[in-house]
């Protein structure tokens, strides 16, 4: 009788505490205590989210374990909530996985006076180093010779690229914030790189819910402590060789502001740096390197728009010398393509996670203050009411009639409004020098006798399974 009544105190008091109040979006039916963690195929959780808006409309609600989360899909949805409303809506919610180990601290994390802090001096050094004084162009050209070396020896023969372009992408990180590049066969670097790819390789699920996290967060741990330390090392060699007169990167930059702390309000201190700097390479290596990635696969599967991007870039800077993003606004095919792949690729396909910092009315409902919303990018990227063939690769999607590029509003695989992602510029001119560079270099085909597979692996980032694939110098 005892565990009986326990068992009706328990259901009744998860019924009281989580019921839906009046206003508050619908959703599918949850269950007691685990929520709607059953609703989703967490193998293709953003599918699964999607479809649910077919049901229950663009603004709907459901529940991870004790946490309420309100799903936001379609581009007029998602971006009246990041732009229009963007106030209510641009805090980060307490995630139980990462809690414990980052306290909030940096840029991706954070909220308030530290967030703002953090954001605008990573936005500033980011263009100082990635577009002004030492602009990145030459430095991502000076990579991809590496990279066009390795892949040459090969010879036409199929290999895996995906650690070369995780490296090789992972390696502008390194010059922005370390201010050199590792050897691509390092053996700490390889260390590094493959415990990035551990700590990416989460659900997203687990964000939200303490039932799965809870078995993550010893392992979790462990990585990010030994991601840490090797950032402590940089760090320390940094601090030695630091030279107020000549900043030669993100962290000596970051070491020069902690010098220049008078004010209390200050939020830079040496832990803050290893968090920024794991923040940065935490956001822009993988999403990069993925998309490339994805590139290679789009490429092979349609070698007739391989062809045609090759020719235009024939045309517009032939052989004799690299790419440029100058040559961007002459190449709107190959712009239209990349964009192309972007969409295509989905890459964060349910963004990173919003909450609600008050109470806010949206779309005819009432969202309490303190809510987690999931801007489902992939609702937006292949919206029926944006785009005229929304799951087919369709480089017309950024071409006018008169074959310029054209850029729609419902493209926004980098999010909206005030948490939109702050490497966006660099992303751009890496996802454009490095695309056209291997287009001008090589022609990409699948081994023989293999057809192209276009699966993924769901995370925070959507991946494609590993491929192998061959690439043909075009020329000697
Ligand atoms: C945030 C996409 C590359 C740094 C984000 C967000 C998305 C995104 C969707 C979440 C925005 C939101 O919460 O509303 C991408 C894609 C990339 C890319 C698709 C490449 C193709 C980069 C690069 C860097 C970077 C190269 C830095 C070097 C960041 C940071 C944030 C962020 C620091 C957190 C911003 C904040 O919370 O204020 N990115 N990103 N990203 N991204 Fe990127």
């Amino acid at each position: 009788a005892l565990l009986l009544f326990i068992v009706v105190f328990i259901l009744t008091a998860d019924y009281i505490k989580n019921r839906r109040l009046t206003g508050f979006p619908p959703g599918p039916p949850a269950l007691p205590i685990v929520g709607n963690i059953f609703t989703l195929d967490h193998k293709r959780t953003h599918e699964s989210m999607t479809e649910l808006a077919g049901r229950y409309g663009d603004v709907y609600s459901m529940r991870m374990g004790q946490r309420w989360v309100v799903v936001l899909n379609g581009f007029e949805a998602v971006t009246q909530a990041l732009v229009t409303q963007g106030d209510s809506f641009s805090d980060r919610p307490s995630i139980p996985l990462y809690d414990d180990i980052f306290h909030g601290l940096g840029v991706i994390l954070s909220n308030g006076h530290m967030w703002k802090q953090q954001r605008r001096f990573a936005l500033s050094t980011l263009k100082y180093f990635g577009f002004g004084k030492k602009s990145l162009e030459p430095m991502i050209l000076e990579e991809f010779t590496y990279v066009a070396k390795e892949i040459s020896a090969y010879k036409g023969k199929p290999f895996n690229p995906h650690l070369i372009v995780n490296n090789t992408v992972a390696n502008i990180i390194c010059l922005l914030v370390f201010g050199h590049r590792f050897e691509y066969g390092d053996e700490q670097f390889k260390k590094m790189m493959k415990l990035f790819e551990q700590s990416i390789q989460i659900q997203v699920d687990h964000f939200f819910c303490e039932f799965f996290s809870g078995f993550l967060i010893k392992k979790f741990k462990r990585i990010n402590e030994e991601l840490k330390d090797f950032v402590r090392t940089e760090v320390k060699d940094h601090k030695q060789k630091w030279d107020p007169s000549d900043l030669r990167d993100f962290i000596d930059y970051y070491l020069n502001e902690i010098q220049m702390v008078t004010e209390k309000s200050f939020t830079f201190d040496e832990e803050c740096l290893i968090m920024s700097v794991l923040d940065l390479f935490g956001a822009g290596s993988e999403t990069t390197s993925t998309t490339l990635r994805w590139a290679f696969l789009f490429m092979v599967k349609y070698p007739e728009i391989q062809e045609r991007v090759q020719a235009e870039i024939d045309s517009v800077i032939g052989q004799s010398r690299p790419p440029s993003v100058d040559d961007r606004a002459d190449l709107p095919y190959t712009d239209a393509v990349i964009h192309e792949i972007q969409r295509m690729g989905n890459i964060v396909p349910l963004n990173l996670p919003h909450v609600t910092n008050r109470d806010v009315h949206l779309r005819g409902y009432t969202i309490p203050k303190g809510v987690t919303i999931i801007p489902n990018l992939t609702s937006v990227l292949f919206d029926k009411r944006e785009w005229k063939t929304p799951f087919t690769f369709n480089p017309g999607h950024f071409l006018n009639e008169e074959g310029k590029f054209v850029k729609p509003a419902a493209f926004i695989p980098f999010s909206a409004g005030k948490r939109l992602c702050l490497g966006e510029n660099l992303a751009r001119m890496e996802l454009f020098l490095f695309f056209t560079s291997f287009m001008q270099h090589f022609t990409f085909s699948m081994p023989p006798g293999v057809k192209p597979v276009l699966d993924y692996r769901f995370g925070i980032t959507l991946s494609p399974v590993h491929y192998e694939i061959c690439a043909k110098p075009r020329h000697e």
